[in-house]
């Protein structure tokens, strides 16, 4: 990607508040969607879990992408979140859906690092409903085709927390979630 002098990424945890839809952020001013960029992904349940969720992608006017993840029927808690390089969640756990998507080559880290895997986005905070919605903008992957392309990724939703610092998974544990990026 391009050098920017804007720092690298804005991570939004999504509160409580933000249940009701992925609208507004704090203070941070909206960007217009570019008009059509955009890429979802439905996640099912891996690993003998009950977890489900979405994933939508939408390419912004500034060439950023906006990611907004819904996840259910999870434990309460933090629990790590990635893209991973491989549209495939065709395995009991996941596993076919290989490595942290990392066109970059750098090591993991947390979604706020200069050099980080494309596909960290961190942890994803879940309620005492088992819900919870992250907000992620980034400027390390694109909807429309290239190098850095979301599409024909696959979304993982993990167990545990991701510690932002173990290479190159974050200990973030079995693949509880698992869909492909269309
Ligand atoms: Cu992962
Ligand atoms: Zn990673």
């Amino acid at each position: 990607m391009k050098s920017r002098t804007v720092p690298q990424a804005v991570l939004f945890v999504a509160a409580a508040a933000l249940a009701a839809g992925c609208g507004s952020s704090g203070s941070a001013p909206p960007a217009k969607p570019a008009g059509g960029a955009s890429a979802q992904a439905v996640l099912e349940s891996k690993s003998g879990s009950a977890v489900t969720g979405t994933a939508a992608f939408t390419e912004l006017a500034d060439g950023w992408v906006r990611v907004h993840v819904h996840i259910e029927n999870a434990t309460p808690g933090s629990h790590g979140l990635h893209v991973h390089e491989k549209g495939d969640c065709s395995t009991p756990d996941a596993t076919s859906a290989g490595g942290h998507f990392n066109p970059a080559g750098n090591p993991h880290a947390a979604p706020t690092a200069e050099k980080r895997h494309a596909g960290d986005f961190g942890n994803i905070e879940i309620g005492s409903d088992g819900k919870g919605d992250l907000e992620v903008r980034t400027d390390q992957i694109t909807v429309k085709p290239g190098p850095n392309s979301v599409v024909g990724r696959a979304v993982v939703f993990h167990e545990k927390t991701d510690d932002m610092t173990t290479q190159p998974t974050g200990n973030a544990g079995a693949r509880f979630a698992c869909g492909v990026v269309r």
